[in-house]
């Protein structure tokens, strides 16, 4: 074993993926498993479920699966060294780099460039702010909005002075790749030769991700005046993607795990305004409409999400541009509206966090408030009715819970005034949409090979290898795989009889690597994570019955192929008098 292997081996073993991924992903225990909604696809039924004893995660709906590391890169975007040396970090196992293959370490590297430099930056940024020139005017600004100095040191807030090359020098004279810098966007190169700032004369929010709490991952920029841009982001960078970033995550889920909410709002000021008030569980998307990105990570955490955004029209209408995607990721939300043109930020200010809370007490189903918006927006006329129902059926009809949708469909049909059946007709004209994708059934059902129709015999192998290993050499003896029709299955259960051959202890779960076809470790995972069809007295019954099976299936194609052959009939008349048990060389060495 090279010693990243072995440090992998350890992660593995120290690692709880149930606690681990719990971070991530509502988790709640189902037999011997664990199951939740799964973070990267849209559901509202758990399929995604995490074995402990297997040190395995496998989600039914989108067959994404694996092992804690597959686990980290599929949920942070990272590359495997990355995840390596992140659970390295957290297990607080030491490990030697020099293992990875060269794209992934190119990519690791650029990125943990473009870590440094933000850093660099940052710590560029707060030294400016404390600058008792240069920073006096963002300091007076900050105190103008009633930012404390503790949320501006606990959120790193600084400023980029009014200079073309503040940054740029500095950087220089850090001996810092400038070309690293304009990678991470925090400067741009000139049309005529050299760099300058992105930033200049704004208050910066670096902007911290989940990954790696503490690491700065890009910064938003406000101008001091009511100069335009009002905002500047960070571009999109290898670590930096404005859709799926919640500014301030990094620092809330706890409080969100407690509450079981998340409030959301639109602004940097609005999160630091309602932090400072004393509010933990509240995240702010960076000005972009709410997208499932962003509702995927809020419902591992919350289980509810209620949106405060300003009550302009900007404001309402991201509100209802969000209802759909609430429903298609099946995360409970409420939408406030705040009173007398307040945002977040000004309200808490002016009113205080009691009253604040009271409205998020208060706050209505977004649902409720989107249908209320809707028909507002008609004056209550049959045109506006119309027009509520053509845009909210398709929503309707998208969702996957038959039970949800008639639900709402009675609360719709009771609020506009038109009869149950009349919108249930208008929904069923709409059509077989895809609604009927994800199977309402349920996990149980769902690892039971009910469904495998003519493969039956296939999964009852598998399963029997995979939970009851020690049976290995009886089913590599009676030459087991002449009954399996899946070559995956196949691929799987050679590869498996391979290692049992070479090595005695199989364990079944450290399979997955050995397959470089999905499929297989889809298959594989769906049985390890899937629970035994025999019980521990059924073991036995089950062999002797494929046992019994193989020989008989050899017995056939040796009829089939003999038809006459004096050698073949030769042949079949010694495996009759051998009776079930054979060695697998010779069923191997059968026929042709
Ligand atoms: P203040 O005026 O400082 O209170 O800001 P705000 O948070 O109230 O801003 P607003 O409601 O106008 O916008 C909400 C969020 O949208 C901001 O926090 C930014 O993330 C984003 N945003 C607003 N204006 C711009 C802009 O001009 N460019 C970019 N890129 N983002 C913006
Ligand atoms: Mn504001």
């Amino acid at each position: 074993m090279t010693s990243y292997e072995s440090a992998r081996e350890e992660i593995k073993r120290t690692a709880d993926i149930v606690e681990l991924i719990g971070q991530y992903v509502q988790l709640r225990k189902a037999g011997r498993n664990h199951v939740g909604l799964c973070p990267f696809h849209a559901e509202k039924e758990p399929s995604f479920t995490v074995s402990p004893e297997r040190h395995t995660f496998h989600c039914f709906g989108c067959k994404k699966g694996g092992d804690v590391f597959s686990f980290w890169m599929e949920y942070h975007g990272a590359t495997f060294p990355e995840a390596l040396r992140d659970l390295a970090e957290r297990y607080n196992i030491t490990i030697s780099e020099g293992f990875s293959r060269t794209e992934e370490k190119e990519k690791s590297r650029k990125r943990e460039e473009i870590y440094r430099i933000n850093e660099a930056a940052a710590v560029y940024f707060q030294k400016s702010l404390k600058d008792p020139v240069k920073g006096k005017a963002a300091r007076d600004y900050f105190r103008k909005r009633s930012i404390s100095e503790e949320i501006i040191s606990e959120f790193r807030l600084g400023y980029a002075p009014d200079e073309w090359g503040g940054l740029v020098n500095t950087l220089r004279g850090r001996n810092r790749e400038l070309s690293g810098a304009v990678e991470a966007g925090v400067i741009i190169p000139g049309k005529k030769g050299g760099h300058y700032d992105r930033f200049r004369g704004r208050v910066i929010f670096p902007i911290f991700d989940l990954r790696r709490g503490e690491k700065v991952v890009g910064f938003g920029g406000r101008v001091l005046d009511e100069s335009l841009p009002k905002y500047l982001n960070t571009p999109e960078t290898p670590i930096f993607h404005k859709g799926k970033s919640l500014y301030g995550l990094h620092s809330s889920h706890s409080a969100m795990r407690e509450t079981g909410r998340a409030v959301v709002v639109e602004g940097y000021m609005d999160f630091l305004a309602l932090r400072g008030h004393g509010l933990g569980e509240v995240v702010a998307t960076l000005g972009t409409a709410l997208t499932s990105d962003h509702i995927r990570k809020i419902k591992g955490i919350a289980g509810e999400a209620v949106m405060v955004f300003d009550p302009d029209e900007a404001g309402v209408s991201a509100v209802l541009k969000s209802l759909p995607v609430f429903l298609n990721e099946g995360l409970s939300a409420r939408a406030v509206e705040l009173p007398g043109g307040h945002d977040p930020d000004s309200f808490v200010n002016t009113e205080g966090l009691d009253r604040f809370r009271e409205l998020l007490e208060r706050a209505p189903f977004m649902f409720d408030y989107y249908l209320e918006k809707r028909l507002a927006r008609g004056k209550g006329d049959v045109e506006g009715k119309v027009q509520a129902l053509k845009e909210i059926l398709p929503v309707l009809s998208a969702l996957r819970s038959a039970a949800q949708r008639s639900l709402y469909i009675r609360r719709m049909a009771e609020r506009i005034g038109v009869r149950e059946e009349a919108l249930l007709s208008e929904l069923r004209a709409l059509g077989k949409k895809p609604f009927q994708k994800g199977t309402g059934r349920d996990l149980k059902e769902r690892s039971l090979p009910q469904a495998a129709g003519k493969n039956y015999g296939d999964l009852q192998l598998l399963n029997l290898l995979v939970h009851h290993p020690d049976v290995a050499s009886r089913l590599i003896e009676c030459g087991s795989t002449i009954l399996i029709s899946d070559p995956t299955v196949t691929q799987i259960v050679e590869t498996f009889f391979q290692k049992y051959r070479e090595n005695i202890s199989v364990s079944p779960e450290n399979l997955e690597n050995d397959f470089e076809s999905e499929a297989a470790r889809i298959k594989l995972r769906e049985v390890l994570v899937g629970r035994s069809f025999y019980s521990a007295g059924e073991v036995e019954q089950a062999v002797r019955e494929i046992e019994r099976k193989a020989y008989q299936r050899r017995l056939s194609e040796s009829l089939k192929m003999a038809k006459g052959d004096i050698e073949s009939l030769n042949k079949l008349l010694k495996l009759k008098a051998q009776g079930p048990v054979r060695s697998e060389r010779e069923t191997q060495g059968r026929g042709r």
